[in-house]
């Protein structure tokens, strides 16, 4: 079996974007639960539900929830505590919600005796700094991404989403108590679609990065495995 940690390349993520189950059961048959770890996000999980992660449990697969909570503490609380209660890998919450949301969060996991990880989204990778000044955020893109990423660290929480740019300064700053996911992952050819802040999987490797989320590259690709096989050869 390969081991990506005698590499000590990125894990990998594989975000299952697909509007309908036969399209995503097409590819989850190709993977290995060992090597793999799956993605559920807003689209996928509004129309299978929690009754598909049960489904993708019992295959053996560890489950990022990425449905990035984002609301008052006491909403966010029970939200949490529901999506641990499914047993999931990880799970996702936005850093902009607050100190007083993120610690919400966190103190829901708190019975749990083996809790999801919780991450942190800083900024999304599709965005410019150009967005940023559209909603009222007048700093730099990494200002605002390390701010969000110490509030996260400050409130416990066990890593952050961000572009691969900033992860270099983020693992700096942090250390290993801040885990580093980073979507916006392209090799040669890919097109970017809405992605902006984009990095190759070596470069992912190069910037120390836990775990990279992989989602067009594959969901669109003819052979998803060979370029899988290609993604993990150009981390070696
Ligand atoms: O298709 P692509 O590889 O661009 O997919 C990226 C995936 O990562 C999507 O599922 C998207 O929701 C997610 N994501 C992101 N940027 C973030 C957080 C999550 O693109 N900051």
């Amino acid at each position: 079996m390969l081991d990506l940690n005698f590499f000590k390349i990125p894990k990998i993520i594989i975000a299952l974007d697909f509007n309908n189950k036969k399209s995503a059961m097409e590819l989850v048959n190709l993977l290995d639960p060992n090597i793999y770890y799956l993605k559920i996000g807003k689209e996928i999980f509004t129309i299978l539900g929690c009754q598909f992660i049960k489904e993708l449990h019992k295959i053996g697969f560890k489950i990022f929830l990425d449905l990035k909570f984002h609301d008052i503490p006491n909403t966010v609380f029970n939200a949490t505590k529901a999506a641990a209660d499914l047993g999931v890998w990880m799970l996702s919450v936005h850093a902009s919600g607050g100190k007083k949301m993120l610690i919400a969060a966190k103190k829901a996991l708190q019975s749990f005796q083996t809790a999801p990880l919780l991450i942190a989204v800083t900024a999304l990778t599709s965005l410019k700094e150009k967005d940023l000044k559209e909603i009222g955020i007048q700093i730099s893109l990494t200002d605002y991404i390390v701010k969000l990423s110490k509030l996260s660290n400050d409130c416990g929480l066990d890593g952050i989403v961000c572009p691969g740019q900033e992860s270099k300064k983020i693992k700096f700053l942090f250390g290993n108590t801040c885990k580093i996911i980073t979507p916006g992952i392209r090799i040669s050819q890919d097109l970017l679609y809405d992605q902006n802040n984009v990095i190759t999987p070596k470069e992912a490797k190069k910037f120390q990065i836990d775990y990279i989320v992989i989602g067009r590259s594959i969901t669109m690709s003819k052979n998803p495995i060979k370029k899988l096989d290609a993604i993990i050869e150009s981390m070696q």
